[in-house]
């Protein structure tokens, strides 16, 4: 079963309005639809948070108005750019297929999606009662293969800047995933790069944006040229899977200086 992950588009409310100088929605629109073009086939679409930028309510109905027609259900994460009473005026009646389940079946899989926000915080955090959901949603299906989807990173990327921005109990996530050996990976946004690693046998993925990209490596904030784009999942019926990033055709988006904020054109 086809899976494709999304992430950290950081819409605005206000059309005119860029993040360091990417119109964040029309980078989304691109990767939309080339992952459309590409990949249209696929069963469900992940999108694991910061969906907004400016946390106002038209910035998640513009994310709506992207996803209407798109043909797989997208399934919503919160970031911590995200607020929830926000998101939930912004998507409501909006035709799009917008679910929020925080458990889904794709044939002998199961994908379940952990909250990591902290509120007022830019770093995540796993409560007991997501750990013990989580602990229970593994126990009730140990015949099915399971892949697990947060905002935050459980494990460092190799970035410091943004390796102090993660997952304040990432061991407590791998306590359960060690008890649990039906868990094949663990799949989360937040630090607008790839990662591709491996950790008592689950694979971790991390997927770029669909808008701004970050400098894999950097000691302090730093923006990548590369394109956005998204990561596709084909998830096997023997647990394991073929993963690959695909980035908008159009090439590299402009990146501007260092330190530059947000820019309107
Ligand atoms: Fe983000």
């Amino acid at each position: 079963m086809l899976l494709l992950h999304l992430t950290d588009p950081h819409l605005f409310q206000d059309p005119e309005a860029t993040l360091k100088g990417v119109d964040t929605f029309a980078t989304l629109m691109s990767v939309l639809h080339t992952a459309r073009a590409i990949h249209g086939h696929a069963a469900a679409m992940v999108l694991t948070g910061d969906l907004s930028q400016d946390e106002r309510p038209g910035s998640y109905a513009r994310l709506a108005w992207a996803l209407e027609g798109m043909p797989w259900p997208a399934y919503l994460l919160k970031g911590n750019h995200d607020d929830a009473d926000a998101m939930w005026v912004g998507l409501t009646r909006q035709p799009a297929d917008i679910r929020t389940d925080r458990q889904f079946f794709l044939d002998n899989w199961q994908v379940l999606l952990l909250d990591s926000v902290a509120p007022g915080r830019v770093d995540g955090t796993l409560s007991a009662a997501t750990l013990d959901w989580l602990e229970r949603a593994l126990s009730a299906h140990p015949r099915h293969h399971a892949l697990i989807c947060l905002h935050h990173h459980p494990v460092p990327v190799g970035s410091p800047w943004m390796d102090a921005l993660m997952l304040d109990n990432g061991a407590d996530l791998f306590a359960v995933t060690r008890r649990h050996p039906n868990v094949r990976a663990v799949l989360w946004g937040h630090v607008h790069q790839c990662f591709d690693g491996e950790r008592d046998g689950v694979r971790l993925l991390s997927s770029p944006s669909t808008g701004v990209q970050f400098a894999p490596g950097s000691d302090a904030f730093a923006l990548d040229a590369r394109a956005p784009g998204y990561r596709w999942l084909e998830l096997l019926a023997d647990g394991t899977l073929d993963t690959g990033v695909c980035r908008v055709p159009d090439g590299p988006v402009p990146v501007p200086e260092p330190g530059e904020g947000l820019v309107r054109r």
